[in-house]
């Protein structure tokens, strides 16, 4: 298949990546799928620094967790970073798992007396970077979110940074897949630190944005709290 876009690192694909398998190559799983929570949010503009939304914003797929489990049951033993909500249930074979803490609001009922700020993150199968002291199983990040989903043009984007301290758990030599690119956060920062990634997306208007992206920004470092 023609990738929509090639650079030496990165390839994307438009397209449905149940069915565009070149992904599949790759070594680990690093990725931001549909919840499966029916999330409608995140289109909107600022006014004097406040979000104001404008409309709805469906992700593709995000009615059922489906696209989610046959990706991972097409990638079946390999190591994988997987995002997700404690609202669903984890993937089968997390070995471990890491809580993203927003600065934002997280995927839940504004109207409750407890605002979620956070989101999982689930480790699959063995083999990544070990260091010492560990990395820590709560990571901050100092985003805005709001700002970042008018700045950047998807409903759910996800910080270069946060995406970069993750593949540094990589193994240098492995080949990144993020299937469900979106944004493209996870390109960006798989070719900030020189990997080889492997993009899917099945809406042509963020393929667009993610060209866009890499083809204007050689550093998109994102912001990161310690
Ligand atoms: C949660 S978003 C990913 C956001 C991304 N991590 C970022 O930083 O922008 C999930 C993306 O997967 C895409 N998607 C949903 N189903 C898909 C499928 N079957 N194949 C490829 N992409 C899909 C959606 O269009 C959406 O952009």
């Amino acid at each position: 298949m023609k990738p929509y876009f090639e650079d030496d690192l990165v390839t994307l694909y438009h397209g449905d990546a149940l069915e565009v398998t070149e992904w599949l190559s790759a070594d680990v799983l690093v990725t931001d799928p549909p919840y499966g929570i029916s999330w409608n949010g995140g289109a909107g503009t600022l006014k004097n620094g406040k979000f104001v939304r404008r409309d709805s914003n469906p992700i593709a797929g995000d009615n059922t967790l489906e696209a989610r489990e046959r990706v991972l049951l097409l990638w079946a033993d390999k190591p994988g970073i997987v995002f997700g909500t404690w609202r669903m249930p984890k993937p089968e074979k997390t070995q471990h798992r890491l809580i993203w803490h927003k600065k934002g609001q997280a995927p839940g009922p504004t109207n409750a007396p407890f605002l979620s700020q956070d989101e999982e993150i689930y480790i699959l199968g063995k083999g990544f970077v070990s260091s010492s002291p560990p990395m820590r199983s709560v990571i901050g990040t100092g985003e805005s979110r709001p700002t970042e989903i008018v700045r950047i043009g998807h409903p759910t984007p996800k910080p270069v940074g946060l995406m970069e301290m993750l593949i540094e758990r990589c193994q240098p030599e492995w080949v990144v897949a993020d299937p469900f690119a979106g944004s493209g956060a996870t390109l960006v920062a798989a070719r900030n630190l020189g990997r080889k990634v492997i993009g899917v997306e099945l809406e042509e208007k963020y393929c667009e944005l993610i060209a866009n992206r890499l083809s204007q920004q050689v550093f998109d470092f994102g912001s990161l709290e310690a």
